[in-house]
């Protein structure tokens, strides 16, 4: 079996704790686990991620080299080699408690240990900036079958299925809120308080979205309207299609919010239109980074393309690859004196040393 990569999982988890996740001037810090197993626990992989609000930090992974507790934002490059040791040797522990747990659970359903089996665990706080604690999430969910979390209060707890009652009678048995309750209130929001201390250049930055609608003619003949935001972060927004200055629900889809890969978000929303009736429709994109809600249209593109332009394109372009043509061949009489048969240069470095060329 390939690896699934930790971030399918996390998405869904991410997205059932969306939710809670917008109190005004609130962050949020998350650690996501998540244990597969398979062939009897003789294959399994766990990762270890940890969040705060819609940034990573640090992560453990056991399919990779070496596995180790890795820095996954700058400011947590100053943390101590002996800080790391820790991590991945508590990452090590986790591993094996985890796995405990779900043979545990599998044995309460008596149940094969052959086939795939996951157990997923997210555990955090909400608080205010000023430190005040505003919320505790500790989950854990069994082969998407059992789940049990400890309530808002800090003391009960949810439990679903036959299992999740029988580890929420033990975890009652053995007063494991009340300990849960001192690490999430204390613990977990003095560490997230130094996390939006040494990383405030990223945490507490609000990027705004950069947007524009895009006109698409579908097979039918009729059209979609895309609105799009990008590079916006954090990753909370809304986007809307209004017709006529009321809201549009029909023939709409929304994608998901996705991560960019740079630590910034991508959203779009289409709309289905008839031909002629684009300006009729408006895209509304509410984000903490906009000072007033965003409207945008259509805008068809300009009918003729000023001559000038194109004119000015092509003798810039016949020049610029007058230029590039004169470099290789400069390039390969100068090469040849230094190395005889000389190959041609991979195209890439071609282009570094042109750039560099104007500046000396
Ligand atoms: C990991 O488990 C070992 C053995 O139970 C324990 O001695 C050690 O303190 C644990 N380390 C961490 C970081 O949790
Ligand atoms: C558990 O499974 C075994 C083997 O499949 C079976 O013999 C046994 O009766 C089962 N026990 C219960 C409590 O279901
Ligand atoms: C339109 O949708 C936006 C975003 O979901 C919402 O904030 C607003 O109240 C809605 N307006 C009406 C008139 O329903
Ligand atoms: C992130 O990536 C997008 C698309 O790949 C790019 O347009 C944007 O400039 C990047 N933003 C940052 C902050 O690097």
């Amino acid at each position: 079996m390939k690896t699934i990569a930790p971030q399918a999982l996390l998405l869904l988890l991410m997205a059932k704790l969306a939710l809670t996740n917008h109190l005004e001037g609130s962050h949020t810090m998350l650690f996501f686990q998540t244990l597969l197993t398979w062939h009897g626990f003789m294959e399994s992989q766990y990762t270890y991620l940890g969040y705060v609000d819609d940034t990573q930090f640090m992560g453990y992974n056991s399919r990779t080299d070496k596995p180790r507790m890795r820095p996954h934002a700058p400011w947590m490059h100053q943390e101590t080699p002996e800080f790391w040791e820790y991590e991945t040797q508590r990452a090590l522990n986790l591993t094996k408690q985890l796995t405990d747990e779900l043979k545990a659970v599998l044995h309460i359903y008596n149940q094969s240990t052959t086939g795939y089996h996951t157990v997923q665990m997210i555990h955090g706080c909400t608080a205010l900036s000023e430190g005040y604690f505003r919320r505790g999430y500790y989950e854990l969910n069994y082969d998407a079958r059992d789940y049990i979390a400890l309530n808002e209060d800090l003391n009960t707890w949810t439990a679903v299925g036959k299992a999740a009652k029988i580890i929420r009678y033990q975890w009652m048995m053995l007063d494991f809120a009340e300990s849960l309750k001192i690490f999430l209130e204390d613990i977990c929001v003095q560490t997230l308080q130094t996390h939006l201390k040494n990383g405030k250049e990223i945490l507490l930055r609000t990027d705004p979205p950069k947007t524009h609608v895009t006109h698409k003619v579908r097979a039918d003949g009729t059209i979609t309207l895309r609105c799009w935001a990008l590079d916006f972060y954090p990753a909370e927004i809304t986007l809307t299609w209004q017709r006529n200055g009321h809201n549009h629900t029909q023939d709409m889809e929304i994608m998901d919010t996705r991560p960019a890969g740079n630590g910034t978000f991508q959203k779009w929303a289409d709309v289905g239109v008839t031909p002629g009736e684009e300006q009729s429709y408006t895209c509304h994109v509410q984000h903490e980074g906009l000072p007033e809600p965003l409207t945008l249209r259509w805008e068809p593109p300009q009918p003729s393309v000023p001559t000038i332009t194109i004119v000015t394109g092509l003798v810039l372009g016949a020049l610029l690859i007058g230029a590039v043509v004169t470099f290789l061949i400069w390039k390969r009489k100068t090469k040849g004196k230094e190395r005889a048969g000389s190959e041609l240069m991979n195209p890439w470095e071609y282009q570094v040393q042109l750039r560099v060329c104007p500046a000396t």
